[in-house]
Order: C-alpha cells, then structure tokens, then sequence
C-alpha cells in the first residue's frame, strides 16, 4: 500500500492495481537515501554502482509496494560539471528497493564521480577507480582488508578514517553484520532480538549501514566483499546450522540472509541468490600486477568435524580426540570451488597473487589439557583441504602468493607452509590476517602463547581494532596494521601498530 506518509505522487490518475506497478514519478517529503551509496567489482570497463530506498530504513525502508526508477549519472568531476554517462533502473519492492547498476564502456584505471536521482532526491557523491587494463603494467595497488563488525561493541570510526586514505579498492571478508549480539561492552544496541527472517535480516543490515563512517567509507572506493558466519548465523557449515535446525528450515533461514546480504552489497547480477544458494566467489584482476581471488568458506563447507554432543558448529579438539579432522574428504571450499580456485591461480599472469577468504589460514596450535588442540571451524579444521591449496601453490610456483583473512577478531601476519609441524618446510605464501573493525578478540595472554606455539607467527594481536592497510607494486608489498585509539570512542584517532613487507619473489612477511 501506499505510505502517504513519506510519498506524495506528482500525477494524479497512476495506476496502482498489482505489486508490480511502477511509480515513475515519486516525490519523496523525506531523504530515500538513508543507507548510502556503493561501488564495487571495478573492472577496466565498469563498476557496479548501488543504492537502496529507505525512506524509513528501519522499519522495513517505508517504501510502497511498487517499482521506482531511479537514475544514476557518472561524471569526471565531483561538480557534476560534464557528465558523462547516464541511465535508469528500477528499484523493485522484490529486492528492497535496491539498485544494482552494472556499468560498461568506461576507460580503465580511471576515476569517476556518481549519484543517484529518485523521485526529487539527489543521494551524496561517491568516487570509484576502474582496474588497468588486462595488459597494463601498472606500478601501483593499494587497498584496504576489512571485517568482523559487531555494532554494539564500538563505533566504526576505523571507516572514517579509511575513507581518508588514498586507496584504490576495499576488500571485506566477512562478519558486515552480527544477526545477534553478544559480547562484554556495549556502546549502543542492536535493538532487536536475532535475525530470522528475511524482513529482521534488512532491517539489521539498514541499521549498520546508517553509519555514516561506514557510508564514508563505500562512497571512497569500491569494494569487494564476501561473507563469513554471522550474515546468516554463528558457526553454520553449509545446511547445518550450530543450533542443529532441520536442514531444509535452516536453509530457508539462509536464503533470507543471503537475499538480504545481496541487496545491501554493490554485487554483481550473477551473485543474486537463487534460494538458499549464491554464488559469491569470483577473481578481479588488476592489470599485469595483481590477481585477486575471493573466496566463500561457509556455503559448500564439510560440517566441522567432532562438534559438542547435540550441537553443530565449532569447538576446540587435540589431535588424539578427533583423528577424523585429518581426513581428506573434508573441504572448506568445496569440490567445485577448490578446482575453479586452482584453475584461476594456474592461469593467472599477475605479479601478486591475492586469495582473500574468511578465516585463518595458518596453523594455530593452543594448548588443552597440556596437549596440543586446534579450533575447528577455521583451517585447522581442515588441514588436508589446507595441505591441498597450499601444496597447489607450491607444486606450481605461483608469483607472490599473500593470503588475506579475518574472522577471529586479531591481526596475524603468518609465514604459511604445506607442514607447519616441520621448521624445514618451506615458506610457500604470506598471511595477513586483518583485525576486526569492533568485534571484541582474545586478550594479551592468548596473543603472547600463540606466538610462542606457533613460530610462523610473527604477529598477533587482539586488543587494537582497526583495519590492514596495502600497497602492492612490482617489487613488494607493504603493509600497515591501522588501529584505533578506543574502539568504544566515535571520535577515535588511528596510528600505525605494526608494519610489515614482503619483498617479490620472497614469501614471508618481515617487519617494516
Ligand atoms: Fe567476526
């Protein structure tokens, strides 16, 4: 139905019979671009450009149940003075009155300024670079590696600061939203009981992405994102859920989230879900310099192996209590993604190599009982499937492999081998793991033993939030861990806690 409260039509005599009926000419009384605007997937020719109207963001976006065009416009300037490409799409209720723009014939390596028009409403600006040329030898990369943002836990100043960086691209690996809250310190609410429902699901997402440092930060650049656990539930592997729900009830509840997480991200057509599944992992090339592959780690996943009794999900085991952990059916990818994984680092010319995924990748030994155990949702959950990307990478002498990561809420710089057991195997890839934006992690102690347990560790740390910054050209890439001065502080100041690079030819990270 029609809210009058937020539209008034231009025209009288519109026809309003069927859910599908377009209102070509709103007029909105209040700002319909509340959650923002977005860039993502830049390629040399094109960019997918989004936004959503939510008059009412909150409370199911206050939209009526109609289609509205929206019109977006590309220009060379932030003024708006020539521009230079323009169109139209429909915002449809089926997608929340989200817009995925895919844009062609743009020039590579190029900046560009937009926005969006609908119904007498002008969205902010954004700005987004387009990738070099397939065949370009560009010099120069440089990113930021977010994720892990529990909104209650602290503010997302480390956005506001991002945003301020000069950067070419954002990678998000995971954890955008938490469907459920939790934690010691809380600095402002959810508000709201867990996320079920694809209606909970878009209200969780609307309210994260009212942040103005968040908007901040995907008006600077363009993203790449992939998802983790908690953009759907704690823990879950596949169809199984930690709570252990039925299966087919459990995917209904996933097709809700990924339906919701899809109309929030600036994604590409191919990854609108199709129920319970989409395809989110995809490779983005950025000239002759950088390749980099994104990874989903959740949705074609084994069950983690010896859950606790009448539970699914993740938990701490030594070796001796769950010898099924080595075996090799267990996958993290899956088959499918595994093989398009190793084709695409086969055929890739670039100088880097980036796989970007959810977790950590290298081992983490901790101690129980005085025995060494492993946490199984990660890749130590995994081993023979980590052992097989790992041993790929090795056997085909990939250029400069660095793996990117998040999920346990610290920063980690890691040597990765294909036997972390044996000091004489051969450093095969760097890892950086990103710290988390808010989400709180394991304190000093747990840090310090993981250090000493694992000596490819050269760095971990779980107190400072923030966000890894890169800069990736021919010779090297640097890396700058950027933390905040108090994550519970809106004003926080950032600094660097820790630099690192790792120089061409030569895996492993040194301190900078
Ligand atoms: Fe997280």
């Amino acid at each position: 139905m029609l809210h009058r409260r937020t539209f008034l039509l231009a025209g009288a005599g519109i026809a309003m019979s069927g859910p599908l009926r377009l209102l070509a000419q709103p007029r909105f009384q209040k700002n319909p671009f509340t959650l923002g605007i977005a860039s993502g997937y830049p390629q040399p020719d094109g960019v997918v450009l989004w936004t959503r109207l939510a008059p009412d963001a909150l409370n199911g976006g206050g939209m009526p149940n109609a289609a509205v065009e929206v019109t977006w416009e590309i220009a060379a300037d932030d003024g708006f003075g020539s521009v230079l490409r323009k169109g139209v799409e429909r915002a449809a209720p089926d997608l929340a009155h989200s817009v995925h723009a895919e844009i062609r014939g743009l020039e590579p390596a190029r900046w560009y300024h937009y926005r969006f028009h609908a119904g007498g409403a002008t969205s902010v600006t954004g700005r987004f670079r387009t990738a070099p040329a397939a065949a370009a030898a560009n010099d120069r990369l440089r990113f930021a590696l977010a994720s892990c943002q529990q909104y209650e836990q602290g503010y997302f100043a480390a956005y506001r600061h991002m945003a301020r960086e000069d950067l070419d691209l954002v990678i998000h690996v995971g954890d955008y939203i938490y469907e459920s809250s939790w934690g010691r310190t809380r600095v402002r609410s959810h508000g709201t009981p867990e996320c079920v429902t694809l209606a909970e699901y878009r209200n969780r997402y609307a309210l994260y992405k009212s942040d103005a440092d968040l908007q901040a930060a995907h008006a600077a650049f363009p993203w790449l994102v992939t998802w983790d656990d908690h953009e759907v539930s704690n823990d879950y592997a596949n169809e199984r859920s930690q709570k252990l729900d039925p299966p087919a009830l459990y995917l209904r509840r996933r097709a809700a989230a990924y339906q919701a997480y899809y109309e929030h991200m600036p994604l590409p057509a191919w990854a609108r879900p199709r129920g319970p599944n989409a395809r989110l992992y995809t490779q983005a090339s950025f000239g002759q310099l950088a390749q980099i592959c994104m990874l989903d780690d959740r949705q074609y996943r084994s069950h983690q192996v010896c859950p606790p009794s009448g539970r699914g999900g993740s938990t701490v085991v030594t070796a001796g209590e769950c010898p099924q952990r080595l075996s090799p059916e267990l996958t993290l990818l899956g088959a499918e993604q595994e093989r398009w994984l190793h084709g695409a680092l086969d055929t890739s010319a670039a100088r880097w190599n980036i796989i970007a995924q959810q977790t950590l990748m290298a081992q983490r030994i901790r101690l129980k009982d005085n025995e060494d155990a492993f946490w199984t949702d990660g890749w130590d959950g995994y081993p023979k499937a980590r052992e097989r990307l790992l041993g790929h990478i090795a056997q085909r002498k990939l250029s400069n492999p660095l793996v990117l990561g998040g999920d346990v809420h610290a920063g980690i710089v890691a040597d990765l081998k294909v036997n972390f057991d044996d000091a004489k195997s051969p450093v095969i890839a760097s890892e950086f793991v990103g710290t988390s934006i808010t989400s709180q992690g394991p304190g000093a102690k747990f840090s310090e033993a993981a250090r000493q347990n694992n000596p490819h560790m050269k760095f971990h740390n779980g107190v400072q939030k923030g966000y890894t910054a890169f800069e990736v050209t021919p010779e090297r890439c640097a890396v700058r861990m950027r933390t905040v001065s108090d994550v519970t502080d809106a004003q926080a100041t950032i600094r660097d806690l820790a630099g690192f690079v790792v120089e061409h030819g030569k895996a492993g990270a040194q301190w900078a």
